[in-house]
């Protein structure tokens, strides 16, 4: 595999894109916002310049994977990548009609991989004329950081994508878990119901939005607590992934908590907007254990 592109260069996308050209891919990184492309070249860039300085990252490494990334806003410019990884906004509707087009303009031969934290890869797989070639690829945040690839196989993926799939995490560095194509996969139908719950104790007025956060990081060695970690995720991916749960699993227990929908609503989504459980912009940042 000598090419692939990233579309969507927000958070997962800018990195997964660091990632595979730290690890000798040909990159083309696109999104539809030029100001979003923008950002993710310069945090890249300033992230390749940290490894370099640290020692992480041989200089001429770090030098030949930015010379390898290109941005681009123009979806036929991955015509002849052999993979694309999506990392766009978490909407089937959306998703689908990326793939639709993905489909049309990439060669037969590529691989169509998602980062879905958890929309059925087999209905994207159904907008496309190429099932056995789409499989899910859900990196962890922050993709360069993390450990862990959850590879999710769709109805109709092939052996043959799944063992590319694999070895290409592989080359990135990365333990891969293998998942069937239910709800949330593995990690977020573990994960997200603890957040979701997380934030009814907070509405329900049971402890504080520290205490909360202290007791999972303290009493059960978890790094960060579940709204810290809401907050770090995105509130709006959060409730997005609540809302499959309810919707592919059907239990009442995964009603999406209205705190969290009235966050969402009113666009604190954490981190990235500066507000969310916490205030950033304030510096009220929640405390280290
Ligand atoms: P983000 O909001 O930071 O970035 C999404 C980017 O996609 C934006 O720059 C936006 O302009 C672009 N975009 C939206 N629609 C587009 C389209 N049709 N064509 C081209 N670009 C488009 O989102 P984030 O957090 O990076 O999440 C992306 C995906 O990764 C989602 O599916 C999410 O569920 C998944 N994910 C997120 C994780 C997280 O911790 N945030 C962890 C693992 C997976």
């Amino acid at each position: 595999m000598k090419s692939i592109g990233v579309v969507g260069s927000g958070q997962m996308g800018s990195g997964i894109a660091q990632l595979a050209a730290v690890h000798g891919l040909h990159v083309w990184l696109l999104d539809a916002d030029p100001d979003a492309l923008s950002r993710a070249s310069k945090s890249i860039s300033t992230n390749i310049h940290r490894l370099i300085s640290k020692g992480h990252l041989p200089q001429g490494v770090g030098t030949d994977a930015l010379a390898r990334l290109q941005c681009t806003s123009n979806l036929e410019d991955l015509r002849d990548v052999d993979i694309v990884i999506e990392a766009i906004v978490e909407s089937e509707d959306v998703k689908k009609k990326l793939f639709l087009e993905l489909d049309r303009i990439t060669k037969r031969s590529a691989i169509l991989a998602s980062n879905t934290s958890s929309i059925s890869i087999t209905r994207l797989a159904s907008a496309t004329s190429r099932p056995s070639q789409v499989i899910g690829m859900h990196f962890f945040n922050p993709p360069p950081i993390m450990k862990l690839i959850e590879i999710v196989r769709g109805a109709d993926t092939s052996d043959a994508t799944f063992y590319t799939v694999k070895a290409l995490a592989e080359r990135f560095g990365k333990r891969v878990i293998c998942s069937k194509d239910f709800a949330g996969f593995i990690v977020n139908r573990l994960l997200m119901p603890m957040i979701n719950e997380a934030f009814y104790a907070l509405y329900t007025g049971v402890a504080t939005k520290e205490d909360i956060d202290t007791g999972m990081k303290l009493g059960t060695n978890h790094p960060m607590g579940p709204l810290e970690l809401a907050d770090f995720i995105g509130l709006d991916v959060c409730l997005s992934i609540m809302k499959v749960l309810h919707a592919g699993l059907g239990d009442t227990k995964y009603v999406p908590c209205p705190l969290l929908v009235q966050y969402v609503d009113s666009g604190r989504l954490g981190r990235k907007t500066g507000v969310g459980v916490y205030d950033y912009r304030k510096g009220s940042e929640p405390a280290k254990p």
